[in-house]
């Protein structure tokens, strides 16, 4: 393994769930790569709706995967943009000093540095910058994998349900780079940005009911909100489309299987099918989206940049549920 200077570093770390005060800074020791992995010096994490999910332990069946007591990684930050500093035993295929980006599995992004498996990573581009490349891998890869499941096309007529946030500003621009033509339901403040992303008709969800929108319409009908009935949704879409669930619910204990199960039960002999996305990690697919970005087709909407030293209030303006576009959080 090739060394670095630094022995201790700054990382945000959670010994129990719970808000953004369970989330603390501390110096810890900087760690070693392990084989197969690398040490990347972390220039940016975007945060997402399921960071603060794990921060607090919800839904309670979450913490059979993430832990039972405490999340089992302390330190927050799945989508990491950064600069590989060491190499573990056995890695070939990158370099000290190369740009990488991707959605790790066992967070520890809101740290100074993290280890990261290079099965999980994507080079970045030339020309592309950190603070982009870290709002990739999670949002752009859900949207881009529900869009997939609707197998949203050219020409199709698409309604994001919720486009205001990570998800919805991706799927937006996504499906509107695939040729469809997108309409929006977001709030009022997201509305500018989504019609810049391409939507071509937007509404404000506190103004404007599902049932006040077109129905039998949509080709693709993609729910990043959640909040509202599926027979609504259903009712959306035209004969022979699909209704995406991407957000899963807020039921405190068992997130989105009553609305899985649900989704099927509607589904039985309809012709207006609602699926389930559970978006899987695809380092290959944030590659391509990162290519898309260097080109300039794909501009991520970033609302706003906390520096790693103020993370906790970033992790606090997330977990309001208030984003607009994307967060991220910086090396400085
Ligand atoms: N299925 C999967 O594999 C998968 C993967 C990733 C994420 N997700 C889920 O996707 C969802 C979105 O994640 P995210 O990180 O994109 O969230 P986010 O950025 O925190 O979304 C916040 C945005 O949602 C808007 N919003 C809230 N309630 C709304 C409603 N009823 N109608 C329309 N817009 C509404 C808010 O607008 P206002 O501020 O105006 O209220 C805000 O702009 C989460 O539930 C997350 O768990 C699922």
């Amino acid at each position: 393994m090739t060394t670095t200077q630094t022995q201790t570093m700054l990382a945000w770390a959670q010994t129990a769930y719970g808000g953004p005060d369970a989330v603390a800074a501390a110096r810890v020791d900087v760690p070693a790569p392990r084989a197969g992995a690398v040490l990347v010096r972390v220039d940016a994490t975007s945060l997402n709706s399921g960071d603060v999910r794990v921060m607090r332990g919800e839904p309670l069946l979450l913490r059979l995967v993430f832990g039972l007591r405490r999340p089992k990684t302390p330190t927050p930050g799945r989508d990491v943009a950064g600069t590989v500093v060491a190499l573990g035993d056995g890695v070939a295929d990158l370099a000290v000093g190369d740009r990488v980006v991707g959605e790790l599995t066992g967070a520890g992004g809101l740290a100074e540095h993290v280890v990261a498996p290079v099965s999980e990573l994507a080079r970045i581009p030339d020309g592309l910058d950190a603070v982009t490349a870290a709002t990739l891998p999670i949002a752009g890869g859900t949207a881009w994998q529900a869009l997939d499941a609707a197998a949203v096309a050219s020409g199709h007529r698409v309604l994001v349900v919720g486009a205001g946030g990570g998800v919805g500003t991706f799927a937006v621009r996504l499906a509107a780079l695939r040729g469809a033509e997108v309409d929006a339901l977001c709030g009022a403040r997201a509305e500018p940005v989504v019609a810049d992303l391409g939507a071509a008709r937007t509404w404000d969800y506190r103004e404007v009911g599902l049932a006040d929108l077109p129905q039998d319409a949509y080709d693709a009908v993609i729910d990043v909100a959640g909040a509202v009935l599926l027979r609504a949704l259903q009712g959306l879409a035209r004969d022979g489309g699909t209704v995406v669930l991407v957000n899963g619910g807020e039921h405190r204990v068992f997130g989105p299987l009553g609305r899985m199960a649900r989704g099927a039960v509607l589904s039985i002999g309809s012709r207006r099918r609602i699926r389930l996305l559970a978006a899987a990690v695809r380092p290959s697919l944030t590659a391509e989206l990162a290519a898309l970005a260097a080109a300039g087709e794909l501009v991520p909407h970033v609302e706003r940049t906390w520096p790693l030293a103020e993370a906790r209030a970033a992790l606090a303006h997330v977990d309001a549920g208030r984003t607009v576009g994307k967060v991220v959080v910086t090396a400085s």
